[in-house]
Parts: structure tokens; sequence; C-alpha cells
């Protein structure tokens, strides 16, 4: 169906939408790796094939296919329309549905002061409210002091509905605090209540130590544990750090910073005397996280659980670091004990204890080529191959320096190859000189184009090692060209979001087929992979104008010498690469 909402609302409102809570309040999801699965609500069965992405914003049924948006998962489960299901989800976003044809209007008041208030507000809550003894109690109960308490002004959002919005009332109008991310609008019904109640209040702060969101812990066993302020203009998870502007002076002093994921820990290393360490806001850490935190210190150590999940996510914290290591920097990599975090570890084994921990953090390279050697099998000759061509296109992401050669020296020894950095350095000199590269490994099959549109699907990021286009000369080719004109003015947009924005046209079919499409996670060189498939494209699409080019000379009739000597060019090149 056709709508006026424009795309650019829809792309916000799912931006402020997390499938996996809509659909998990509504159908009961279990985790299953990075993904969510389900007894499928759409039709009978027992074994669950209904699966939601967090990662790509979009759920699918293996069994009856049924696929789609968070806005597609309203239409199908409540039975809305598609201005309605919109508009819900905007209502639950805290966004104003844009008027007939103007567009969403964007920025508005300065939100800071609200904010500032909002905070002034929960840390007196705190202190003084009738109820908030609970509160008190709970923090001391988890041995947090005044002093910590303080210094990271920790807050009480009462439980009452709108017990923010009244005491801010003479100061700021309601829409003002939604804006914030501090009250949410009332479905159907005029007003707004308060987004946080009953939790204790962490303030989220900029470098400079100016609160833009909070996060709100529950007393209890509540659900969800942490609720942060939804993404505002000020406020965007991806790239903020908890607890920075307390941790600046420690972070210059050690030289040193330490990323842990929980706002609790973060209290805790300060309590006991590590001031220099902030925490991620229950995101993966990105390349932004990383361009801050070096600018702060050369030394980055990130605390992971030691399962598996704390070790895919410490390698996609190596993947970013990569891009951003040059010499005198460092990252390291503290995998803790199963079922502890630096909170109940600091409690447990004081500021000695933690330090010593510190001290043996894994090297990046070294764990770099431990997760290698663990997919290569180095004692085989193929195995040590192998695992070249996985390290290659990772170290080719580092800066070259000391750091650089000593990696590749390493990769040497362990692959017992005598040149490595010729094997390494290759495929930058050689794509020129190679008359043919490898093409790449099809990953389960499907035609090139199908292979890049998948993979710019599931990782949307890598639209920046999209280059030059192939001419339209296949099937295909054209969704490819649609997708990647649409990435490159939206680079943010997640899977979900996309196939929204195509819900009008012919490629919708088969970018929502795509969008299931799972490459392996955890692929080691995505990045090269999809520059291998373009250069192939755009190899295949040379090649074949060429041909064309040849026929079409040689059925003319008579040539120019010029076209004779083209035509015994083409023919030698053959010739050479047949061989
Ligand atoms: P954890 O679930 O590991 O909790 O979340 P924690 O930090 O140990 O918290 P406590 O000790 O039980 O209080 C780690 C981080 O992930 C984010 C928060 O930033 C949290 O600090 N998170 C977690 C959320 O955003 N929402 C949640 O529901 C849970
Ligand atoms: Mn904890």
């Amino acid at each position: 169906m056709a709508s006026k909402i424009p795309s650019s609302f829809i792309d916000a409102v799912l931006a402020r939408t997390d499938i996996v809570e809509l659909v998990g309040g509504r159908v009961p999801l279990r985790k299953a790796g990075r993904d969510y699965k389900a007894c499928c609500p759409f039709h009978e069965e027992r074994t669950p094939s209904f699966t939601v992405s967090p990662d790509k914003q979009f759920y699918h049924c293996f069994g009856c296919g049924a696929h789609g948006s968070a806005i597609g998962f309203l239409m199908a489960y409540e039975r809305l329309g598609f201005v309605e299901a919109v508009t819900e989800l905007a209502q639950r976003a805290g966004l104003e549905m844009p008027q007939d044809d103007r567009p969403a209007a964007p920025a508005g008041p300065d939100l800071r002061p609200v904010l500032a208030a909002a905070a002034r507000y929960y840390q007196d809550a705190l202190r003084h409210h009738p109820v908030a003894e609970r509160a008190r109690a709970y923090l001391k109960g988890r041995g947090i002091t005044g002093a910590v308490a303080k210094a990271y002004q920790l807050g009480y959002a009462p439980p009452g509905w709108n017990g923010l919005l009244g005491a801010l009332a003479k100061d700021f109008t309601p829409a003002v605090l939604e804006r914030a991310g501090l009250a949410i609008a009332r479905d159907g019904a005029a007003g707004f209540y308060d987004r946080f109640r009953d939790r204790v209040m962490f303030p989220i702060s900029d470098a400079r130590g100016r609160i833009i969101g909070f996060g709100g812990r529950v007393l209890d066993h509540g659900e969800p544990k942490y609720m942060n302020s939804p993404e505002t203009v000020l406020f965007h998870k991806g790239r903020e750090l908890y607890g920075l502007p307390q941790a600046l002076a420690a972070i210059e002093k050690a030289g040193q910073v330490v990323v842990v994921e929980g706002y609790m820990d973060v209290l805790a290393l300060s309590q006991f005397g590590v001031g220099h360490a902030v925490a991620t806001l229950g995101t993966a850490t990105t390349r932004e996280h990383l361009d801050r935190l070096f600018r702060y210190a050369p030394e980055v150590v990130f605390c992971f659980d030691g399962d598996r999940a704390g070790r895919e996510a410490a390698w996609r914290a190596l993947e970013q670091a990569l891009t951003v290591l040059r010499d005198g920097r460092q990252a390291s990599f503290l995998f803790l004990p199963e079922g502890e975090d630096p909170d109940t570890l600091i409690r447990a084994e004081g500021l000695e204890g933690f330090q010593a921990r510190l001290r043996t953090a894994t090297e990046l390279p070294e764990f770099f080529f431990d997760t290698l050697c663990a997919r290569a099998d180095v004692s085989r000759m193929d195995g040590r191959a192998r695992l070249v061509e996985l390290a290659k296109p990772l170290l080719s992401k580092l800066a070259r320096g000391a750091l650089y050669e000593l990696m590749i020296g390493r990769l040497a020894e362990l692959s017992a190859l005598k040149a490595p950095q010729a094997a390494v350095l290759a495929p930058a000199r050689a794509e020129e000189a190679a008359p043919r590269p490898s093409p790449p490994a099809p990953v389960r099959g499907g035609t090139l184009v199908r292979q890049a549109v998948a993979l710019l699907l599931q990782y949307p990021a890598l639209i920046q090692e999209v280059g030059d286009l192939p001419p339209p000369d296949r099937p295909g080719v054209e969704v490819l060209m649609a997708l990647v004109a649409l990435l490159r003015e939206m680079p943010g947009l997640t899977a979900g979001a996309i196939v929204e924005r195509f819900a009008d046209s012919p490629h919708r079919g088969i970018l929502a087929r795509l969008a299931v499409w799972e490459y392996p996670s955890l692929l080691p060189d995505r990045e090269g992979v999809m520059r291998d498939i373009m250069r192939t494209l755009n190899e295949q699409a040379r090649a074949a104008q060429a041909k064309e080019r040849h026929n079409y000379l040689i059925n003319k009739g008579s040539m120019t010498p010029e076209e004779q000597a083209e035509v015994v060019a083409y023919r030698r090149k053959g010739d050479t690469e047949a061989q």
C-alpha cells in the first residue's frame, strides 16, 4: 500500500523501535545465538521456526515464510493497517506523526536543561522521597557508598506515573520531556507519563559531564533489568561511554582505559580504586567507541565474559580495533571467569586481585592468533595456508608500522612461510598484475549479485567496501544498484528498515528473501569478501564488454588497422589467461 508517510519518518520510527522488545511483548522469545526463537504466532507448530534478528530488525518464519520489519509484525499480529501500525510504533517511540505533507520536524529545543533538571530531581528523590528507602537499601545492599553515589549522581525515579512530569511542570512542557526521552505519550488518550518509574537512575554524561540520557535499574527482578533512554538528538547508545567524565583524570594518569559492560561494574571499580573504567551501554563496541577511547589513552583493556558470547563480542571489538590501531596503541582483552563480572570480582578479590588480572590481560596479537589458529589446523600444510588466508585481510586493516611487522612475523612463524610479507602484501599490488584473481568462495551458493545483496542486508556497514558498480547487464544488478544507492544515502538502516523502504518496489520480494539468508556470523573477513565480490562482478562485466566488442569487430567485415590490432590483442590476452 502506498502511504503518504515520508520514508524518513518510517526510518526514524524503526530506528527507535526494537523488534525484539516489540515481538517479545507478545510472543515468548528464547535467545538462540544472536537471534531469538519462538513457535510461530502465524501458523500452528510445535518446534520453533520463527526467528527474530536484533541485528537486522527483521523477523522470519522458516515454517510458513512470514517475514517483515517491526511494522510488518504489528500489521500481521494485531491486524492493523500500515498507517495504524506506524502510528502505534511512533507513539511507543515518542515520535509525533508528521502532519500530511509536512516532513517530520527535526531538531527542536535544547534538551540539556531538562535532562539536568531531571537528574537533580532523581538525585533529590533518592535522598528525600518518602518511598526512596527501598532504593537506598538496594544500593547499600550492593555495597555502593555515599561517595560513589554522589560522584555518579545516582538517583531514584519514584513509582508514580507523573512524579517527574509534575516536578518539572513549571519549567518544561511534557512535549519537551518526551523529546528528551523522559516521558511517553499515552496511547490513544491525551497526556504523558514518566518513562522511568521505581528505578535506580544512572545519569549518562558526555565527556564534558553534561547529562545526555539515563539508565534505570529495577530494584527487584522486573523486566527489563535496565531501561535506557531512547535515542534522542543528544543520546546515541552506540557512541556513548558510561562514566567517562568521572574517569578522565584517572585514564590520563594510568595511560589506560578499562572498558566493561555494566553501570554497576564502573561504580564498583571506581569505589575500589580502578578509576579509569567506562562502560558501553548494552551495545557492541563500535568504531566510534574505539576512536574515542584511543583519544583518551594509548591502551584499552576490554573486559568480557569468558563464555562464547563474550569471546564473540571480544572478536567483534578486535575487528574494530584493527582499523584504529597503530604504533603506540595497544588493546588487550581480559576474559573473566564464568558467572563473574568486574563488580563481583573486585568485591571478592579486592583492588590488588583485579589489578593482577588486568596485568594478565591477553594482548590483541595473542587473542588474534589464538582465535585464528583455532579455526585453521596449523599442523597441516593446507591448514597453514588457511591461516594465512584468514589473517591476510584482517592484517591488511592494520596501519603499517612496527606492530604490523611483528604480527606478520608471528604469522610467518605459525605458518612456516618464508616470505609472509609477499603473501600478505600481494593483494594490494597484484590487483592489476594478476590476470584473474580467484573468485570469492561462494557462500552457500547463490549468484555473486545475490551474495552482494545478502551481505549488505546483513552488514549494511559494508557499503563502505562497495566501489564502482557493474553495468546493469544481468539479472539482479538493478536490485543491487537500488540497495547501494539507498545505503550510500542512509548508511545506518537495518535490514528491516531497508525492506520497508522497498515496500512498494518490485525488488521487495527478493530483498526480503535475501535478508534472511545467513552469512556465517563472525565471517572473519566480510569486508574482503565484499570487495572481492564487487571486483569480480566488475571484471566479469568488463570481460563481457570486451567480448562483445570483439564479436562486433569481426562481424562487421572490413576493419581498420587499429581495429585489427585490437582483435589480435584481445585474442592474445585470452590465450594468456587460458594458460
Ligand atoms: P548485565 O545484565 O550484565 O547486568 O548487563 P550487570 O551490569 O551485571 O547489572 P547488575 O549487576 O545485575 O545490576 C550489562 C549492561 O547491559 C545493559 C546495561 O548497560 C547493563 O549495565 N543492559 C542490560 C541493558 O541495557 N538492558 C538490560 O535489560 C540489561
Ligand atoms: Mn553485575
